[in-house]
């Protein structure tokens, strides 16, 4: 074998990459914003005002008085970081307080704070599992829980989305044999489509096969479910619940709420909890104060969801799937990349900023505009969208990937 005289440049791999994103219009680029109220941003260099119907902060929380006072007043009295972590010198006492609050109010015996819903997907499934273990998880699952059932090492089956005959089918065919355990991995609402998972159906298959539910809440905690608290809460036979802070509560952060074996489990396995710096103080105070206030914005979540409701028919009228959107994320299903962006970038022109999910994200020929209610949008707000989706022309004959 000869060797090439000039090895190709280190860096090659990355120019590849890179030239492959850009050549199936998939290449993802950091936009700068400046966030006006909680549905408005400035971007870029410029001052223009876009309404933002592509952030999480669906209860409006990341600017609520409550919530940032909370916060100041937590960073005050706790300083603006942990310092360490839990298992070492911070775990504070409001760590442990926000715990209680949120096993309280999900019913579960425990919880236990995290980072990020990332951090908790992909480093409490790895804990759970191993490589004797099935995993039977929805085929539209979130990347984190993904990197988690990989990690883990264990046999991973992905059954067709929300298809629960699919998923009962896969649960009989291993029945007879000998895996560590079986997991059936699911979100409640999904990301990207909107839809929502039937929850007492997954509860009474795992009871039934004797699996452990793993239920990822984060697109319903604060927005779906008595007091808001979810559609996980309160449900006996859903064995661990993850919800994220970044979305309803407008923080950051994450829990996962399990029982209290599961969480003295973590406390001693799980890499995600015992090597990284506990959360900020002013992460906790603003968490802890959008939970207390969920239960009293019912009007605000009946507002969005009617809005939500009244969006997808407006955009089905138009001729764009909404997938099976029964929540406040709804997709406008475009199709090809190239499409997509120009009409993120049309509707960028018409004053609403929203932003197009492509694949990898979702599945090709999925590209979408995702779009994210708060229930600060209004129906004023929603007919400048609609508005634009309606009048915006893409010339005929460049669909489709070059
Ligand atoms: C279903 C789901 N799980 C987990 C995450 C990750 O949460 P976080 O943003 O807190 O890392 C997200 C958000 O991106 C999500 O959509």
């Amino acid at each position: 074998m000869t060797l090439p005289n000039t090895p190709p440049h280190k860096w090659q791999f990355v120019a590849t990459a890179l030239a492959e994103r850009d050549r199936t219009h998939r290449r993802r680029t950091l936009s700068v914003l400046m966030p006006v109220d909680a549905i408005h941003v400035r971007k870029g260099t410029g001052d223009r005002l876009l309404i933002n119907f592509s952030a999480n902060d669906y209860l409006g929380l990341s600017k609520h008085p409550q919530v940032i006072a909370q916060a100041i007043d937590y960073t005050q009295r706790y300083g603006t970081g942990a310092t360490a972590s839990r298992l070492v010198a911070g775990s504070f006492d409001i760590h442990r307080n926000l715990e209680h609050q949120l096993a309280q109010a999900l019913g579960t015996e425990a919880a236990l704070l995290f980072g990020t819903g990332f951090q908790a997907n992909a480093t409490v499934l790895p804990v759970l599992l191993d490589k004797d273990a099935l995993v039977l998880c929805d085929r539209l699952v979130h990347n984190s829980l993904l990197q988690g059932i990989r990690a883990s090492g264990a046999r991973f089956v992905r059954y067709a989305h929300n298809d629960l005959n699919a998923l009962e089918f896969q649960l009989q065919k291993h029945q007879n044999k000998t895996y560590s355990r079986v997991m059936i991995v699911s979100e409640t609402v999904f990301s990207m489509d909107g839809d929502r998972s039937d929850v007492p159906a997954l509860v009474e298959l795992s009871d039934r096969y004797g699996a452990i539910l793993y239920l990822d809440d984060a697109h319903a905690f604060g927005v779906l479910g008595p007091e808001g608290m979810g559609l996980a809460a309160n449900m006996p036979g859903v064995d661990i619940i993850v919800g994220t802070f970044g979305k309803a509560c407008g923080a950051s952060g994450a829990f996962v709420a399990c029982s209290e074996a599961v969480r003295d489990h973590l406390i001693n396995f799980c890499a995600g909890v015992i090597y990284t710096t506990a959360l900020s103080p002013g992460v906790v105070g603003a968490v802890e104060a959008a939970i207390v206030l969920f239960p009293s914005l019912e009007a605000e979540r009946q507002h969005l969801l009617g809005e939500s409701e009244w969006l997808r028919l407006q955009l089905n009228q138009l001729n764009y799937s909404t997938a099976g959107s029964a929540s406040q994320i709804v997709p406008a299903i475009v199709g090809p990349e190239d499409k997509t962006l120009a009409l993120a970038a049309w509707l960028e022109t018409q004053g609403c900023l929203a932003t197009a999910i492509r694949p990898p994200t979702v599945a090709t020929g999925t590209s979408r505009i995702r779009l994210a209610l708060s229930c600060q949008h209004g129906r004023s707000h929603l007919t400048q969208l609609v508005t634009a989706i309606e009048v915006w022309d893409y010339p005929s004959g460049s669909t489709g990937l070059n």
